[in-house]
């Protein structure tokens, strides 16, 4: 089969096409032909191999997993022994972080990894949910507490978290302002955002408005920033960003919420929680992916590039075969 392969950590130049061994599933898992898969945060890291904590968690010198991409969609080719909820023929998606192995023609998974994918659902638009609309969900909702009528601003909101999250505040009726940069302005409006703001021209910590609920993707300013930002009884909640800006959050989040009414969140993401209800979500035409691309295998490269430097609108996604 054909995958896109590293041996050594660094830029998209070390990703190279290959041909190699079909893999072989476990008893617990299934094997599927893969369809689609998209490109996250996560395996920017971990092809960059630049942090600390992705490479303790792939390898000091050189990466153990050779081949990235955890967003999956494909149909069951065979099933191992074990596996109870999914039978060949079945066309399923989910996140394999921890596993990887998506940017191929062939990907194993554990079955707990998967949901079944809505035949009206395409494998791209699959692909494209499951790591980045589980961080806006479990964002939103269980740190969040979404309610309606609330003041919402997204802080890095024209990538893959922020497109979902807009459209799932949306369906709690609240008002979002998104911070991105101002080529992504017409898709975010299209989408649902009320109000834009262009993160070079205008610091939102320092305009004077407040928001019931930040929900950041870069977490790049102090958490005192963001706590200025927030109403009385505000909530800010960080699915990432800046290493320095995340550990600050994290202890000084005990004494921003005895000092003022105003709550500090880190997500932790849970993979794959909450796919039932995307599938609801989509089949009843209340929520939709947000596409950039889709891309070639051979051209993973170029897609790593172009999500490097941020210009992708919603979540780059790669065709793998076509159906
Ligand atoms: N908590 C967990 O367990 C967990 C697990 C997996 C991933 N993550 C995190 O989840 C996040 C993934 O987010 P994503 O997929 O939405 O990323 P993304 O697609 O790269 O989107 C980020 C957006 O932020 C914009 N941006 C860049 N600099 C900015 C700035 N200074 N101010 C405001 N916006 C800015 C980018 O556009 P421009 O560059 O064009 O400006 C881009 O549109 C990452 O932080 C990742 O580390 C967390």
């Amino acid at each position: 089969m054909k995958a896109i392969v590293f041996t050594e950590y660094g830029t998209p130049d070390v990703l190279e096409l290959k041909e190699i061994d079909k893999p072989i599933p476990k008893e617990d898992e299934v094997l599927i032909k893969n369809y689609a898969v998209s490109v996250n945060d996560w395996d920017m890291g971990l092809l960059e191999g630049g942090d600390l904590i992705n490479r303790l968690l792939n390898g000091i010198l050189k990466p153990k997993i050779q081949i990235l991409g955890s967003d999956i969609a494909g149909r069951i080719e065979e099933v191992g022994k074990n596996v109870r909820r999914f039978q060949p023929g079945d066309e399923v998606y989910g996140d394999l972080s921890g596993k990887w192995g998506g940017f191929a023609e062939y990907v194993c998974a554990p079955e707990n990894a998967l949901a079944l994918k809505p035949a009206s659902m395409s494998f791209e638009e699959a692909a494209a949910i499951p790591q980045a609309a589980m961080l806006a969900i479990q964002g939103l909702s269980d740190k969040g507490q979404i309610q309606s009528a609330q003041r919402l601003l997204i802080n890095g909101a024209g990538g893959g978290v922020g497109t979902f999250a807009v459209q799932i505040a949306k369906l709690h009726g609240v008002e979002v302002t998104g911070v991105d940069s101002p080529g992504k302005f017409e898709m975010m409006r299209s989408i649902g955002f009320d109000h834009v703001i262009d993160y070079e021209q205008e610091d939102f910590t320092k305009n004077g408005k407040s928001y019931d609920l930040i929900l950041d993707v870069k977490t790049n300013r102090s958490i005192f920033d963001y706590t200025r930002a927030l109403s009385r009884n505000g909530i800010y909640v960080t699915v990432g960003g800046a290493m320095g800006r995340l550990l600050q959050a994290f202890f000084l989040m005990p004494l921003i919420s005895i000092i003022s009414k105003k709550k500090i969140c880190i997500v932790a993401l849970k993979p794959n929680k909450d796919l039932a209800y995307m599938n609801e979500l989509f089949e009843a035409g209340r929520i939709k992916p947000v596409i950039d691309g889709p891309y070639k295998l051979h051209e993973v490269p170029d897609a790593f590039r172009r999500f490097g430097k941020g210009v992708h609108k919603g979540k780059l996604v790669i065709t793998v075969a076509h159906n």
